[in-house]
This record gives C-alpha cells, sequence and structure tokens, in this order.
C-alpha cells in the first residue's frame, strides 16, 4: 500500500484521535517493553511512550517510519511487517490501532508472530474494522464502479466478525478477556470532500486500476451515491464499525501445536 502520508495525517487525523482510549485499555506501566503494530505515523506510539513505557513502532511502510522518526526522534521505529516479523527479546504487550485489518495476507500469521512477541502473560490489545465497517462507503464504491463499467473495486481490507476473530485469538494461544463490536460514526473533520477524499486516502489501491480521466466523475458519482447515508448538514460522517479487543497470552505448553503427525507415532 502506498500511503499518502501528509494527506494522511493532516485530513485524516481522526484515525489517531479515536485511538486515544485505547491506550488506557493497554494501560501501560513504567519500564514495561511495548510494541505498536502497524504504527503508521507514530501518534499512538507516542501516547504509549508518555506512560512511561519502553516502546517500538513497527510498520510495514518506510515512508510512516521515516515520519515517525522525523516526529519523535527520541522514540524506536523499524520497518517491518507484521505478518513476519520476529524480535529479539519478550515484550510485555503488543498493541495495534487503526491497523490490523490492513493486514490481510494471513491474520493467523499475524496473531502468531505476536504470540511469539509476546511473553507468557503478555497483552495482545488492538482496535480494528469490525464486520459491517464502512458498509455505506464500500456499497457507493461498489455502485460507482458499476455504473462507470468497471470491475469489482480492490478493497483492501479484512473487516472480521466479532466472533471470527475471538476464534482466531483463541487458536491462536491467547486468553481473551474483551471483545467489542460497536458502531464508531465518525466525522470526516477535515476531509471536505468527503467519501471521495476517504476513498483517495484509504482505497488508493481501487483507484489504482481506473483510467485517470475517469478518478474525478467516479468520486463524484461515490459522493452522489454515499451523501444520503452519510452527509449531514454539519459534514460527512464516516460509518466506522470497530473491533477492539484485549487478550493475554497463554503459560507456555499452551499454545496450538504445529500442524502434521504427532512425534511419538500417535500414541497416547
Ligand atoms: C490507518 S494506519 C494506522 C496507523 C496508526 N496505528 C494510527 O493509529 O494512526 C494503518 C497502518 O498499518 C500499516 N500496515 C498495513 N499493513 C501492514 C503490515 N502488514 N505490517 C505492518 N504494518 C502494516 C500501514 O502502513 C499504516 O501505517
Amino acid at each position: 500500500m502506498n500511503w499518502a502520508v501528509t494527506t494522511y495525517d493532516s485530513a485524516f487525523g481522526y484515525v489517531s484521535a479515536h485511538g486515544a482510549p485505547l491506550v488506557d485499555l493497554l494501560d501501560p506501566q513504567p519500564g514495561e517493553k511495548i510494541i505498536d503494530l502497524g504504527c503508521g505515523t507514530g501518534t499512538f506510539t507516542a501516547e504509549i511512550a508518555e506512560r512511561g513505557a519502553e516502546v517500538l513502532g513497527i510498520d510495514a511502510a518506510p515512508e510512516m517510519i521515516a515520519q515517525a522518526t522525523a516526529l519523535y526522534p527520541g522514540l524506536s521505529f523499524a520497518v517491518g511487517d507484521a505478518h513476519t516479523f520476529t524480535t529479539a527479546m519478550p515484550y510485555d504487550a503488543v498493541a495495534s490501532n487503526a491497523a490490523l485489518h490492513w493486514m490481510t495476507r494471513d491474520p493467523d500469521s499475524v496473531i502468531a508472530q505476536v504470540h511469539a512477541a509476546l511473553r507468557p502473560g503478555g497483552r495482545f490489545v488492538g482496535e480494528l474494522g469490525g464486520a459491517g465497517n464502512c458498509a455505506e462507503l464500500i456499497v457507493a464504491m461498489q455502485t460507482a464502479w458499476r455504473v462507470f463499467g468497471l470491475g469489482e473495486p480492490d478493497l483492501p481490507w479484512y473487516f472480521p466478525s466479532p466472533a471470527e476473530y475471538a476464534t482466531r485469538l483463541e487458536d491462536g494461544g491467547f486468553t481473551v478477556r474483551l471483545l467489542e463490536h460497536a458502531d464508531r460514526p465518525t466525522r470526516m473533520v477535515e476531509g471536505p470532500d468527503g467519501a471521495a477524499d476517504w476513498v483517495r486516502v484509504y482505497a488508493r489501491s481501487a483507484l489504482a486500476d481506473v483510467p485517470p480521466e475517469l478518478v474525478d466523475p467516479l468520486l463524484e458519482r461515490v459522493n452522489e451515491l454515499a451523501a444520503p447515508a452519510l452527509r449531514r448538514e454539519s459534514g460527512w460522517v464516516a460509518d466506522y464499525v470497530r473491533l477492539r479487543f484485549a487478550a493475554v497470552r497463554k503459560p507456555d505448553g499452551t499454545a496450538p501445536m504445529p500442524e502434521g503427525p504427532p512425534l511419538n507415532g500417535g500414541a497416547p
């Protein structure tokens, strides 16, 4: 994904603003070692650091890490893919705000890497888009793409249901302590062009195959289609639905066994 870093931070700061209460769920303690997975430009990483924890921000996008390092030179950041990252030492917690739904290749491998990065008893706390997230925005996109004779838009997200994500966490060696699935209508504070701006920032991959001369009229149509549901007198509101969870890595010995024949030949 190619992120428009400047637009992302200035026009869509609400992604981070809405992460604020997540830090309370994480409840970082002074001296704890914590990873912020999918840290973006580091706003949530800095919030964790303010509580006195030693935090490492990890993100797959080098341009995000460059921006985070420039903004918070005193904090540690590294480029890494959540599906494959490894750590040299066990961490007390892994936190993730508004990022896990972008990690679509294999959600189970993300959970497995988080499990491996944590000490037994370590916390995994996150917030991501849940089932139904942005449904009106997505339908407006799909309809507009169809109207313009384009194929289905390439939607780059994974929005799991609470049951599905809880099962993945449990199968991945975690005990789920809290799981919320809630509507979070969110004002698009500085995206004056509403749904069109949202698509430009968050669904860039869907625009990649659209002929350049069609982009503006296509996005205008997205706005027309989304407006009845999402435009208020006071401005545009995104139909966010969030999944928020807190899980704990089970003690050693309770993690799932690797697949394959039992090593003792099947004896009980
Ligand atoms: C919407 S941003 C959220 C950033 C930040 N957590 C915040 O609250 O502002 C999602 C971030 O996830 C990152 N990301 C997407 N896929 C990733 C992956 N596979 N591994 C690590 N980071 C990833 C993106 O580069 C992006 O910075």
